[in-house]
């Protein structure tokens, strides 16, 4: 190709699609990796209606970047996102983040909002013969405490919102020639991330640093895995992934790298959901997981953040030994209350005040859940040949985060 290729976002802004974007095309004059970038979601960006962090809006000024509020439900509407700007060349790459990531919402929000968006994405893709689309794949899983933890492991999809991010990879995976590579991340953190469990747990490990007291955790002993990935691997492996499968295609990709996309749904689901793959069609796809070098459990997680705030992490006995009798959801206001009333000190009393930060130490069921997540990189290093940008979790990578986010004046200053 003697330009540079032309890219399409869909979805994310509520996860990270916005690194992708800021990679894409810096807003710090490095230079840019493609020609036009389209971002498509259904947040309004001016006024924004969800968190988008200090660096993005100053990615949308760049020239030859557009941003579309779209409802990606209607199928016209998603193909008419694929029709490029006047004077430039179809999307060569199609990155997929779109996907309900509440945990709590019904059945048939995740059927819409997940499954079908990214089916209609992938068939319009699939029509237009797009080289490369790549999709993003959260932790909604339970994986195994120990094993290799490699792309061909068996990990179970979790609850409803874990079970139709899955299938929708079946959904995609049967789309005959879609140029599809899958991209399996660990635990995501680094600077304006906010979502899944590791931005609050660092939100209330800084709580029990300003006490000055032991940070608590439930889940005793914590020796299981909670391997991490900062949010620029996340971007780089999708960006990686992208270059990769628009050189070789489908077929060989997957003859390379394919992996079968088990059945993990109730079979009585075929029925009634349009579009869903039948449980004994057998689904081949590229699959890669990212995850940085740490690889680190529960308890080394909460020692480097701990730390990092100046205290220690130990175990709320009172669950521990009450497990047997108490469900999360009798305890959750509990464990809460204290690190909740802290943080609404912390963000009042911080200099300059961050009153309407959207960051928050409130730990819901699903952040306190046990969850075992280990998703080796070493296919995406051999296969790909991506090279991590972040390979450690420690004190620089959070301290970089907590730093950015002050400065933005999403994240309290309490320094004395
Ligand atoms: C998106 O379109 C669907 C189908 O027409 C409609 O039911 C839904 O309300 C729309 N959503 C929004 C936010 O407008």
């Amino acid at each position: 190709m003697s330009r540079k290729p032309n890219a399409i976002i869909f979805g994310g802004l509520n996860t990270c699609s916005r690194a992708l974007a800021a990679l894409l095309v810096p807003a710090d004059g490095a230079e840019r990796l493609v020609e036009h970038l389209r971002i498509v979601d259904k947040y309004s960006v001016a006024p924004p209606t969800t968190y988008l962090g200090s660096v993005f809006p100053e990615v949308l000024k760049q020239p030859n970047v557009e941003y579309r509020q779209a409802n990606l439900t209607v199928a016209s509407t998603v193909s008419s996102c694929f029709e490029p700007p006047a004077g430039q060349a179809p999307y060569d790459y199609v990155f997929d983040f779109t996907g309900e990531i509440q945990w709590d919402r019904p059945e048939a929000v995740q059927i819409t909002h997940t499954f079908k968006i990214a089916r209609l994405i992938g068939l319009e893709a699939a029509r237009r013969k797009v080289p490369a689309y790549v999709r993003i794949q959260h932790p909604f899983y339970q994986c195994k405490e120990s094993g290799s933890h490699d792309e061909k492991e068996d990990v179970k999809p979790e609850g409803v919102m874990g079970t139709w991010w899955h299938e929708t990879l079946r959904a995609l995976g049967a789309i005959p020639d879609l140029n599809l590579v899958i991209v399996r991340t660990a635990l995501p953190y680094g600077p304006y991330v906010n979502y899944h469990a590791v931005v609050p747990f660092i939100a209330v490990a800084a709580c029990y640093g300003y006490l000055k007291q032991p940070m608590k955790a439930v889940n005793s002993p914590g020796k299981y895995p909670s391997h991490t990935v900062h949010v620029d691997d996340i971007a780089g492996a999708m960006w990686a992934c992208a270059e990769w499968m628009a050189k070789i295609g489908r077929k060989e990709a997957d003859a390379i790298a394919g992996e079968e996309i088990p059945f993990k749904n109730e079979k009585s689901k075929v029925d009634e959901v349009e579009g869903m793959v039948p449980h004994n069609q057998k689904v081949i796809a590229p699959l890669f997981n990212i995850e940085d070098d740490s690889k680190v459990t529960l308890v080394e997680l909460g020692n480097v953040i701990a730390s990092y705030f100046g205290t220690t992490f130990d175990f709320h006995n009172f669950v521990t030994n009450m497990a047997a009798k108490f469900r999360l959801e009798d305890v959750i206001e509990d464990i809460n209350e204290v690190h909740v009333s802290t943080w609404t000190k912390m963000i009042t009393t911080s200099n300059p005040p961050v009153p309407n930060t959207q960051f928050s130490s409130y730990m819901d069921v699903y952040c306190l859940k046990k969850r075992v997540v280990a998703f080796s990189a070493d296919k995406i290093k051999n296969v790909v040949g991506y090279t991590l940008k972040r390979p450690h979790f420690n004190h620089e990578t959070v301290g970089e985060m907590v730093e950015k986010l002050k400065a933005e004046h999403s994240w309290p200053n309490n320094d004395p």
